[in-house]
């Protein structure tokens, strides 16, 4: 037994469990284990903690249930995979629901970005589109497009590749100079838009910083522009309009690709099955995960265009590997089964329809908290908000409090720096967001 132990609530010692030996992601370990937050049960919009306290989910877990905790039919269709095709090597083997699935994903997917590449997770989305940018460029002649940009603010998971593409100083600072060539844009948090639920009015011409770029670099060395629509981890950044038009705009004069980031946006979010068809801007690439198998099995995909498929296919001699990446469980059976049951819950259960209709009541609830003392901005589009807290003391240590606070009165959330976000299941009913909103108000009012 390890130095830090949790009995759990019978107080059985046999139920006693070291918790010495995990190392948990992106949480402050030491604390945690003074002071542990456990979760052992999850249904429909709710927690169950080791206490057998009921907590309400207001976060999606990290954004991914968009169907709700613990659906039967996920569960019962990976129970039935695992029994009938465990595992089958993704590379020169393949089982029927990795096709299915590719061509569930490619129906809910806008334009052309029917083509579509399995991963198990959003950073290995976001890292596998980057090298689909520089083969599409290699393959149509254009070697020289190394640079990519992105965005200040922006999260595009932990990876090299993603961490080189994501404006966070806390996921870079630790891990050296990381991928060289990836500049980034200023992000479109501004005071101007303060309180503006949906997009706002100002900031538009923060696309040009694009421009800006292309004319330092020279157009013929970018491969690509990294966007997640609404920028998600750092507090649901709503674009200001027209903003994501116009970044389209300056790609399309320029050859550069738009990559899409919609880890978090897609599946419904937005009130659409992806975020760009909410705001009516196809890009060339989308990198998706969470809510592809509502969280219940890893898995992650890239949805590439046809002309990115055709170039790279053409390229490369008849017989030969197109495009030399994958991983040991690309499009693994359990997953696939997951996403399948997934999307199918979606189709049958009307759940982007449902989360569009419920939105309004939603943000409405939401920026009611507006009065708040404490509260500094609140920002809001379709199932998603963000909640700036007013800073005390060192930056996100109100954050890590609140969210604390909220989570021993009866609510979960992500919360990042001082920011709380905010994105319930699209199962959700209004009761639930009321009790959100309520749990919201009272903790805030005694923070
Ligand atoms: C926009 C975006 N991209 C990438 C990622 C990374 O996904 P994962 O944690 O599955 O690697 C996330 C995770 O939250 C995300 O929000």
């Amino acid at each position: 037994m390890g130095r830090t132990e949790l009995t759990s609530h019978d107080q059985d010692p046999a139920h006693r469990l070291s918790l010495d030996e995990y190392w948990m992601p992106f949480t402050p370990n030491r604390e945690f284990k003074r002071d542990p937050r456990m979760v052992v049960r999850a249904e429909g919009m709710f927690l169950w903690n080791d206490q057998g306290a009921k907590i309400i989910d207001a976060s999606s877990g990290l954004f991914c249930v968009n169907a709700g905790h613990s659906r039967r039919e996920i569960a019962e269709a990976v129970g039935t995979q695992l029994t009938q095709l465990d595992f089958i090597a993704p590379f020169l083997r393949a089982h029927p629901k990795q096709f299915e699935l590719a061509t569930r994903v490619a129906e809910l997917t806008p334009g052309d970005l029917d083509h579509v590449f399995f991963t198990n997770s959003g950073s290995e989305a976001v890292d596998s589109a980057m090298k689909f940018a520089l083969a599409f460029h290699q393959a149509r002649g254009q070697s020289g497009r190394n640079v990519f940009i992105a965005r200040e603010r922006a999260y595009h998971g932990v990876n090299f590749g993603g961490v080189a593409l994501s404006g966070l100083v806390n996921n870079r600072r630790k891990f050296g100079p990381g991928l060289p060539g990836v500049v980034h844009m200023r992000h479109t948090h501004l005071k101007e838009n303060a309180f503006t639920c949906g997009e706002g009015e100002h900031g538009a011409d923060l696309a040009e910083d694009l421009t800006r770029f292309v004319n330092l670099y020279g157009a013929e060395n970018v491969a690509a522009c990294f966007i997640e629509p609404i920028a998600g981890s750092t507090g649901c950044l709503v674009p200001p309009k027209g903003y994501l038009k116009r970044v389209r705009e300056i790609c399309d004069e320029h050859g550069i690709l738009l990559v899409f980031d919609e880890v978090i946006c897609g599946f419904g979010r937005t009130g659409e099955a992806f975020a760009s068809q909410s705001f009516g801007v196809t890009p060339d690439i989308i990198t998706m995960a969470k809510g592809l198998t509502n969280g219940a099995q890893p898995m992650g995909a890239v949805a590439v265009s046809d002309r990115i498929h055709d170039t790279i296919m053409a390229a490369a001699p008849e017989g030969a590997i197109e495009f030399f990446h994958g991983y040991t469980y690309s499009g693994h059976p359990a997953a696939c089964a997951a996403g399948l049951a997934t999307l199918d819950i979606y189709r049958n259960d009307g759940l982007f329809e449902r989360g569009r209709a419920l939105s309004p009541y939603f943000l409405e609830g939401i920026f009611s908290l507006k009065g708040s003392a404490a509260v500094a901005d609140i920002r809001g589009y379709g199932m998603f908000a963000g909640i700036d807290l007013q800073p005390v003391g060192a930056p996100g240590a109100r954050g890590h409090v609140f969210q604390k606070k909220l989570f021993d009165a009866g609510l979960h959330l992500k919360a990042t720096g001082d920011a709380a976000i905010i994105a319930p299941s699209l199962i959700a009913e209004r009761t639930h967001i009321d009790m959100i909103v309520d749990v919201l108000r009272k903790t805030l009012a005694a923070l």
